[in-house]
């Protein structure tokens, strides 16, 4: 009877510190839906047990026709003590839930426990949001929406989640669905101030290619990020897509929001103006029109999955791996993306590959354990999950993403205007490029792109570029 008491005591426990928290768990519906309950349950369960225990030990003495045993004398010092350790002993036992309770609450609420205690099905994003900016934001801070309703509906998921997870039948990969839909700005919002101007933006790209000497590459660009409201700045720029005066919608063709053939922007004066993919024959009113946010262009800002070309250009340019070593880029690029099944047979084929190409087991051994380290932060063949299931929609070179609006074949309805900002210097400047000496060459009026000598066209850097070896 203490424990299923507990139980009910810990349940109503829970839903009161959740109701007075400042901050909301969605898990806590774990415990206070699951946990205590089942402790409920268990106590209910010996009560019976020891009714029924007691029941039959009573019925054999009716027959032994013994005298009855139950008898409580507080007047009997040996009653009295029993009592005594009784209630003391109930209420140490409430106590020691009241802790438990509260501190299994603050544990569903940590980082480690969304990534780590839910090991498979979040193992990715854990990983990913490890080296992003975000690294220090918990989980539940994105992931639970504004609102009563959005609070409760990420509940109940909780509960559900717990179930898949012990099933085993949850989706590989995981995206965002109707059921858990992605954050909405309002969420980015409560850090993050749309109006702020942020003017340009300068950022070198450091890569290596795939040549013989892992010849150093690097574009230094200044991005006119800008503004989206003119009371702090000029408007213009990339982030003049906020929403704040103009609006801008879209309709999208696939879940993952690649194929955008259709866009609406709004002016402040209510001048509205659509663009529209000439190849495009479907029937418009038949899709979702979605308003553009933070994510159509940050899509990863917390689960950033590095392509392999990246994550061996990031260990190269930091000297975890050694750049005078021959080919190294383009046979660690190649080790990295074969197709494995599971994380072992990926660590053995890593070995495998590395060791054929270099012979000397030092140097091998070196480039095989960096190797596998890439591959674990960044290749999770448990759940389906790598750089070609989650695109990040911030740039153009490996997937579309500002190109899926900007690709110069999007035109208004009179036919004359395609939507602005579509040659190479209306998004960035480029500062300065190539080898190293080359770098040192800032010109301030941008230059043109010197793209080593590979020809390129203009809007199709994808068809070269797929984040693995280029083609
Ligand atoms: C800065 C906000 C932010 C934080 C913090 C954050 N996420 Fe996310 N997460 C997002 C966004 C945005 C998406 C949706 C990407 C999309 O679908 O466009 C997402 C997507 C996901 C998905 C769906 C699969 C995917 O990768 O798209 C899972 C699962 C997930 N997050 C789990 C987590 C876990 C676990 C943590 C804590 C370790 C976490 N998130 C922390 C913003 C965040
Ligand atoms: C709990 C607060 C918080 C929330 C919620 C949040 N952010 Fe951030 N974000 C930060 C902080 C803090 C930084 C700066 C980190 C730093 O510079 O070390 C940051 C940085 C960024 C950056 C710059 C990243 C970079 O690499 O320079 C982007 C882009 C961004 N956030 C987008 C988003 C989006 C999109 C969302 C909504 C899904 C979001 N943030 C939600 C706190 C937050
Ligand atoms: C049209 C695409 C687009 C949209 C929409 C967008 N951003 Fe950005 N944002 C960018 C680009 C491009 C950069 C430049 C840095 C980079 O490439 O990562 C940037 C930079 C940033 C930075 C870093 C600024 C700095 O000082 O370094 C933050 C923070 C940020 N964005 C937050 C947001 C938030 C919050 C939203 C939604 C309210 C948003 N962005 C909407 C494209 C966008
Ligand atoms: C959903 C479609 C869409 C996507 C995706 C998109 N844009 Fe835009 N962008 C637009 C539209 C529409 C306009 C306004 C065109 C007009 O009215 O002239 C615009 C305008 C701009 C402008 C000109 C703003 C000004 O000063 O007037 C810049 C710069 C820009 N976008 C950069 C970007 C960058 C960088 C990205 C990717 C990070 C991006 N856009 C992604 C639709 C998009
Ligand atoms: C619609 C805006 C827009 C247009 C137009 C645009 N870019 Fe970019 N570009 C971006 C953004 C945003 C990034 C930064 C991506 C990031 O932060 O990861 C970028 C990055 C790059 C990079 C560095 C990529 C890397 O990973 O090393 C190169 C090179 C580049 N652009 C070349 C070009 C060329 C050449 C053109 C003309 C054909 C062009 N861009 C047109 C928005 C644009
Ligand atoms: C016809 C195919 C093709 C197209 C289109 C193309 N590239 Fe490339 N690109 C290549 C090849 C091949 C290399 C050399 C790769 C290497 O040696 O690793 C390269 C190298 C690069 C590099 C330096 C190396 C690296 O690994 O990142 C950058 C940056 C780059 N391209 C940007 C772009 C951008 C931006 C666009 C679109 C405007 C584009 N490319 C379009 C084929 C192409």
């Amino acid at each position: 009877m203490v424990l299923a008491g507990s139980g009910v005591f810990a349940f109503f426990l829970l839903i009161a510190i959740d109701q007075f928290a400042g901050h909301r768990n969605p898990y806590v519906g774990i415990l206070a839906y699951t946990v205590a309950p089942f402790f409920v349950v268990v106590g209910i369960f010996f009560t019976l047990l020891g009714a029924l225990i007691r029941w039959r030990t009573r019925r054999r003495a009716v027959e032994a026709a013994e005298p009855l045993a139950l008898k409580i004398d507080l007047s009997r010092p040996r009653d009295r003590r029993i009592l005594t350790l009784f209630v003391l002993g109930s209420v140490g036992f409430l106590f020691l839930t009241a802790v438990g309770s509260y501190q299994t609450y603050q544990v569903t609420e940590s980082v480690q426990f969304c990534g780590k205690a839910c090991h498979l099905p979040m193992e990715p994003q854990f990983v990913a949001a490890q080296h992003t900016a975000h690294a220090k934001v918990e989980c539940v801070a994105c992931h639970v929406g504004p609102g009563a309703a959005a609070y409760f509906k990420t509940k109940l998921n909780g509960t559900k989640q717990l179930y898949h997870t012990i099933a085993g039948d949850f989706d590989r990969p995981i995206y965002m669905s109707a059921a858990n839909p992605r954050p909405v700005q309002a969420i980015c919002e409560q850090c993050h101030w749309p109006q702020r101007y942020v003017g340009n933006v300068d950022r070198t790209f450091q890569h290596f290619l795939s040549d013989e000497k892992n010849t150093p590459f690097a574009v230094r660009l200044l991005l006119n990020v800008g503004g989206g409201d003119p009371s702090n700045g000029p408007e213009g720029g990339i982030h003049f897509h906020m929403n704040i005066a103009n609006k801008i919608e879209y309709i999208a063709t696939d879940d993952l929001r690649m194929n955008i053939p259709w866009v609406r922007s709004t002016n402040p004066q209510g001048v509205v103006t659509e663009y529209r993919d000439p190849d495009f024959k479907g029937d418009v009113a038949k899709y979702e029109i979605h308003r553009m946010d933070c994510m159509d262009c940050h899509s990863r800002p917390a689960h950033k999955i590095h392509t392999p070309n990246d994550a061996v250009d990031l260990a190269l340019m930091t000297n975890r791996l050694d750049a005078s070593i021959p080919w190294v880029k383009a046979k660690v690029v190649a080790a990295l993306t074969q197709p494995y099944k599971t994380r072992t047979e990926a660590e053995q084929g890593i070995t495998t590959a590395l060791r054929k190409d270099y012979p000397d087991p030092a140097q091998a051994n070196q480039i095989i354990q960096v190797t596998q380290s890439i591959y674990r932060e960044n290749f999770f063949p448990e759940t389906k999950t790598d750089w070609r299931t989650h695109p990040d929609f911030v740039g153009h070179k490996t997937w579309n993403g500002c190109f899926r609006c900007h690709d110069g074949k999007h035109v208004a309805a009179d036919g004359k205007m395609s939507i602005k900002a579509s040659d190479c210097r209306s998004c960035h400047l480029i500062l300065a490029q190539g080898n190293p000496e080359g770098m040192k060459q800032v010109n301030a009026q941008g230059l043109d792109f010197v793209h080593i000598d590979a020809p390129y066209s203009e809007f199709s850097c994808t068809d070269c570029h797929t984040g693995g070896t280029q083609k």
